[in-house]
C-alpha cells in the first residue's frame, strides 16, 4: 500500500556548512496492514526518510528531494500529488505520531478542544473522542477531555495522540520513536496497543525506532538504516536470527541480555 522507491533527500549548505545528504537512495515496501520497523542509530536518516515521505520536511530551505512515494489503491505518487490530493491523504490515509507526545499537543487548550479542532478539518469518520479514548484504553475518558496536556502523564498524552491519529480512520500510522521518553512498563503497553490496534483496523504502521527489541515485539518486517541508507531489509523472523550486513550484526549483538556479564551490577 506504500511502496518507497530511490527516496534522496538533500539539505543544502545552510548554517551548519556543508550539504547534508541525509537520505541516499531509499527503497521500501509497506504492504495493506503491514508492521515494518525502521531501525538505526541517531541521525542514520530515519525522521528524515518519514518526514520527506510525508512532505513534511521544514522548508525553507527547500531540501533537493528525488524517488517515489505510491501510495494507496491508486498507486499515487504522494511526492507529487497536488495540495488538495496531499491533504486528503494526511486526513485519512497517513497519520503520524512523534517522539514527544506533550510537544505534540497544544498545552493551552484542552483534550476535548483538540479533538474539535481536528474534527472540523476531517468529514468523514466522525467517532466521539471519548470513544476513542477508550480504544487506547484510557480511563475516564470525559474527565481526559475536560483536561489540558500538562496534567496528564507522558504516557496518557501519547494515548491521546495516537487517539487523535485514529480520528481519520488512518490507512498507514507512522510512529516515530513514540515511546523513547517513557518509562519501560508504559513502553510495553504502548507498544502492545499499536499492535491491537494494527491488527483490529487492517491499519498498516511504520515504526520507526533505535530499539530492536521493540521492533521484535511489533514488527513483521524490518528494515535497517546507516548513514542515510538502507543496508539490510526483510522479515523480522529471517533478519533477526541471520543478518547479512555486518551493521545489523553490530546493532543485534548491542542489545543487553540479562545474564551476560557486563550487565550484572
Ligand atoms: N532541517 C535539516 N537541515 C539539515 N540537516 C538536517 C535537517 N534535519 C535533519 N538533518 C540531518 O539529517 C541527518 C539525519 O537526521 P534524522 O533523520 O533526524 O536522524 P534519525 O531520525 O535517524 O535520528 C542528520 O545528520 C541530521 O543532522
Ligand atoms: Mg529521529
Amino acid at each position: 500500500m506504500l511502496s518507497v522507491r530511490n527516496l534522496d533527500v538533500c539539505f543544502p549548505p545552510g548554517y551548519r556548512g556543508a550539504e547534508v545528504h541525509a537520505v541516499r537512495n531509499v527503497s521500501f515496501d509497506i504492504p495493506e496492514g503491514g508492521r515494518v520497523g525502521l531501525v538505526g542509530e541517531s541521525g542514520s536518516g530515519k525522521t528524515v526518510t518519514c518526514l520527506a515521505l510525508t512532505r513534511l520536511l521544514p522548508d525553507p530551505p527547500p531540501p533537493a528531494v528525488s524517488g517515489q512515494v505510491l501510495f494507496g489503491a491508486a498507486q499515487r505518487d504522494l511526492l507529487r500529488m497536488r495540495d488538495n490530493e496531499l491533504l486528503e491523504a494526511r486526513r485519512h490515509g497517513i497519520a503520524y505520531i512523534f517522539q514527544d507526545p506533550v510537544a505534540s499537543l497544544n498545552p493551552y487548550m484542552t483534550i476535548g478542544t483538540q479533538f474539535r479542532k481536528l474534527q472540523t478539518l476531517r468529514t468523514a469518520h466522525r467517532v466521539h473522542p471519548a470513544e476513542l479514548l477508550s480504544q487506547v484504553s484510557l480511563p475516564d475518558p470525559t474527565q481526559i477531555l475536560d483536561a489540558y496536556p500538562g496534567e496528564l502523564s507522558g504516557g496518557m498524552c501519547q494515548r491521546v495522540c495516537i487517539a487523535l491519529a485514529l480520528a481519520g480512520n488512518p490507512r498507514l500510522l507512522i510512529a516515530d520513536e513514540p515511546t523513547t521518553d517513557l518509562d519501560v512498563v508504559t513502553r510495553n503497553s504502548i507498544l502492545t496497543l499499536l499492535r491491537t490496534l494494527s491488527e483490529q483496523r487492517g491499519m498498516a504502521l511504520l515504526m520507526v525506532t533505535h530499539d530492536l527489541g521493540t521492533v521484535a515485539h511489533l514488527c513483521d518486517s524490518v528494515a535497517v538504516m546507516n548513514a542515510g541508507e538502507i543496508v539490510e531489509h526483510g522479515q523480522v523472523q529471517r533478519v533477526f536470527p541471520h543478518p547479512t550486513h555486518e551493521y545489523t550484526r553490530t546493532l543485534l549483538s548491542a542489545v543487553p541480555r540479562i545474564g551476560d556479564a557486563d550487565n550484572d551490577a
